[in-house]
């Protein structure tokens, strides 16, 4: 393991989590299609049930094919242990789940994934969890709305839609000396551009439905725990961590767990209880996925810096954000943060508003038009005719979507096809 642990990106990603079946020397990871796991006798259950050993019981708290993509991400994102989830959202609800109870409240950055917000503000609202929205490109917001009763800091790595990048070393000494977990979403960068937890992140959370997949072929998500946060230190504030839990036969997960307490609570209790594991046959793919996903995220990142100067000089095109540019605001940062590559994520501003958004989705060929990101295929979608059509344009221009704004996923095709489908568009789009 210590090994692995000095080896380069790409090297990992096709080591990390299984090597071979020592019963049959199969080297493909199998696809444990099993709900169940037969003891070896009593004791052995007993050991299980009691956290004493490591096995399987049941699928919906372990099993061998998603233990081996967990352990994957986890070598990749160099954190003490990963759960994986049914969703992105899945992923989020059962974190929270972990660390908030009614009364606490959760420092939210305004610009992440709508779905977090309503998960946050929908769901976790009914049962007491406040949601405090703040501009995370501005630390000291950050700083002056958490308070005693917060429970963790949440940003994305670049968010959606903007593409602004998290200031994570500011970030992380607010969260350090406030004594709250920040936690990190890095759907749009992967390990393979950036670990937060490197940064001083203390949680990294994943939609693996979008790059870690990158074959949109499945919904996933996952949890990353950075072993860097002393929950012990706050037993009031995390008591699901710190104290004894009477649902576990008292063990106090930070003492049982040490480092991997919040892994080893989210893997024993909360899922456990919520119960949004994912599929054998899913873990399956997303650890065939991690295999490539250094190669493909150089692609995505080399195509996505090529489109977004294609764009950034296009007269149809009022505006472009992505980190990589020299005109992003925070190009600096994205230097330091994602200096192997900014990834495929694009935002853009057509002129001529609704009208000219939805000319150009209309007459692309190649670029597939669809509510996903990510993929190795290139795809766009235009907010203010799709997902954000029920808003009024007052009500999308507050949420920092503008009319004519379409994102891009850039995906890995030869980067000439995907500019000359969107000279179509632009051209079609300024008739
Ligand atoms: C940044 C980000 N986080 C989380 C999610 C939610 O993930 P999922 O759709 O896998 O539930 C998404 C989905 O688009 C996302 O873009």
């Amino acid at each position: 393991m210590d090994d692995n642990k000095k080896r380069g990106f790409m090297t990992k990603a096709l080591h990390s989590g299984w090597s071979c079946d020592s019963a049959t020397g199969a080297a493909g990871l199998p696809i444990y299609a099993s709900s169940a796991f037969q003891f070896h006798d009593s004791a052995h259950a007993a050991g299980l049930f009691n956290l004493e050993e490591d096995g399987f019981i049941y699928s919906r708290l372990a099993n061998p094919t998603v233990q081996a993509f967990e352990a994957g991400l986890n070598a990749l994102e160099g954190g003490v242990g990963t759960l994986a989830t049914s969703s992105g959202q899945a992923a989020f609800a059962h974190l929270i789940t972990a660390l908030c109870s009614s009364g606490t409240n959760l420092v939210v950055s305004r610009k992440v994934y709508g779905g977090t917000l309503t998960l946050l503000q929908n769901i976790f609202s009914r049962f007491g969890v406040e949601t405090i929205l703040v501009d995370s490109d501005h630390p000291c917001q950050v700083e002056q709305a958490v308070n005693d009763e917060t429970r963790g800091i949440i940003t994305e790595i670049i968010g959606n839609p903007m593409m602004n990048v998290a200031p994570l070393e500011a970030l992380s000494r607010i969260a350090r000396r406030q004594g709250v977990p920040l936690i990190i979403d890095n759907t749009f960068a992967t390990p393979a551009l950036c670990r937060p937890i490197e940064w001083g992140a203390h949680v990294v959370v994943y939609s693996t439905t979008k790059y870690i997949s990158g074959n949109g072929n499945l919904i996933g998500g996952a949890v990353v725990d950075g072993g860097n946060f002393d929950w012990a230190a706050y037993p009031d504030k995390f008591p699901e961590l710190a104290k004894p839990d009477r649902a576990y036969h008292d063990i106090v997960f930070t003492e049982r767990f040490g480092k991997a307490a919040l892994a080893a609570k989210l893997h024993a209790a909360i899922l456990r209880d919520l119960g949004g594991c994912p599929s054998a046959f899913d873990a399956y793919l997303l650890h065939l996925s991690l295999g490539t996903l250094g190669l493909r995220m150089e692609r995505h990142s080399a195509n996505g810096l090529a489109v977004a100067r294609f764009l950034e000089a296009h007269p149809m095109v009022e505006w472009v954000s992505y980190p990589g540019l020299a005109s992003h605001p925070q190009n600096d940062m994205a230097k330091v943060y994602l200096k192997d590559g900014c990834g495929g994520m694009i935002a853009f501003g057509v002129k001529g508003g609704v009208e000219a958004g939805r000319k150009l989705v209309d007459s692309l060929s190649l670029i597939g038009h669809m509510a996903n990101l990510g993929e190795s295929r290139t795809l766009i979608i235009h907010p203010a005719s799709t997902t954000h059509s029920q808003l009024t344009t007052a009500q999308r221009a507050a949420a920092g979507l503008s009319d004519g704004l379409l994102r891009l996923s850039v995906g890995i095709e030869n980067v000439e096809d995907i500019i000359a489908d969107l000279e179509k568009g632009l051209e079609a789009a300024g008739k």
